[in-house]
């Protein structure tokens, strides 16, 4: 039998894109749920040519026959619904942040970890966006190297912060100032404050870098830290990432390596001025890499430019691949 699916979040950026990745993959199913807020039930959202009705989230909406659900809604939402719809049988891609640390959850990019999806007690996590994009990257210089240590330096898109980071920005690039998202102007600016700040000093997004890379390559041992920055781009996250291996490593057998593992492109021939640009992830399910090059100040060091679209591969190409792994 198709699977019946809910989407809860179906009006968010998210959400939306949940639905797009949905219909371009052909993903198969029996029937459909749309659910948002309060705020959103009524409205209409479009699925393959055709208008469903938004149903308001409650403690009901898993009583009905349904096997998936992709959730983007926040963490509050998440903490609170997916135990519930779990409850009901129901198994949940969760896009939050809410149960990814989580034993019992998890933590899953189909590339790198595909075989955690099968120990779910009903909840799935989606690493956050930065996570996802350089994990696709480390998994296979990690297998063949060993990393030692890295170092995130990310510029992350406003489309990361919703609808409301958006119009900041747009708004923002017309001379309106509008500080909805963030505590300062976007545009023409950097903000190194991605999420609250805690107290050791880093942001919670920093610290979800670092401990979502131990989790998903199963190894605590890897040295990790992190630098996360708004910057005004409206699509796709771009990062520096400098590792440091174990093992002698060889910079031309990296890029084939990395041209050769599943979800990446190389786009690294900067005398042609190529090398990944966030206009061009933008709408794409790839993560893509270049500047690849030594890192001479350590034995075994190499920096990457490592750019994927935050809303496809980073939380919804990424939760249908889960999905597809658990209709397989
Ligand atoms: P709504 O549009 O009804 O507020 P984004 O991050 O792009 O702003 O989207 C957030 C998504 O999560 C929207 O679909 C939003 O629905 C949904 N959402 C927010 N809060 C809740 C809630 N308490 N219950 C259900 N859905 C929620």
């Amino acid at each position: 039998k198709k699977p019946n699916i809910a989407i809860v979040g179906a009006t968010g950026v998210v959400g939306s894109t949940f639905l797009k990745v949905l219909e371009e993959r052909d993903f198969p199913f029996e029937n459909i749920y749309m659910m948002a807020s309060s705020k959103s039930a009524g409205k209409t959202v479009t699925f393959k040519g055709k208008d469903y009705v938004v149903e308001e989230l409650n403690e009901h909406s898993f009583d009905k026959d349904i096997d998936i659900a992709l959730f983007s809604a926040g963490g509050a939402t998440s903490e609170k619904y997916a135990p519930i719809a779990a409850q009901h049988g129901v198994t949940v891609v969760d896009n939050s942040s809410a149960w990814r640390m989580d034993k019992d959850v998890p933590l899953v990019v189909p590339e790198v970890n595909p075989a955690d999806i099968e120990w779910n007690h009903g909840i799935i996590a989606n690493p956050n966006c930065s996570t996802i994009q350089a994990m696709v990257v480390l998994k296979p210089l990690h297998d063949k190297y060993k990393i030692k240590r890295v170092i995130y330096s990310t510029y992350q898109a406003v489309s990361g912060s919703g609808v409301k980071g958006i119009s900041d920005l747009s708004e923002g690039l017309k001379g309106n100032d509008k500080c909805e998202a963030y505590p300062h102007p976007i545009a023409g600016n950097c903000l190194p404050h991605i999420d609250v700040f805690l107290d050791n000093g880093y942001t919670k997004e920093e610290m979800k870098m670092i401990n979502e890379t131990h989790k998903i390559l199963g190894d605590d041992n890897i040295k990790v830290t992190a630098t996360t920055v708004r910057v005004p781009v409206f699509d796709s996250h771009s990062e520096s990432i400098n590792i440091e291996f174990e093992n002698p490593i060889d910079v031309d057998e990296v890029r084939e390596l990395l041209a050769s593992s599943p979800g990446i492109i190389v786009q690294d021939d900067p005398a042609n001025n190529v090398y990944p640009l966030a206009r061009d992830a933008a709408g794409t399910n790839e993560v893509y890499v270049g500047r690849i090059r030594r890192d001479y100040s350590v034995d075994n060091g190499i920096n990457l430019w490592v750019v994927a679209d935050n809303i496809r591969k980073g939380a919804a190409t990424n939760a249908v691949q889960i999905a597809e792994e658990l209709i397989k």
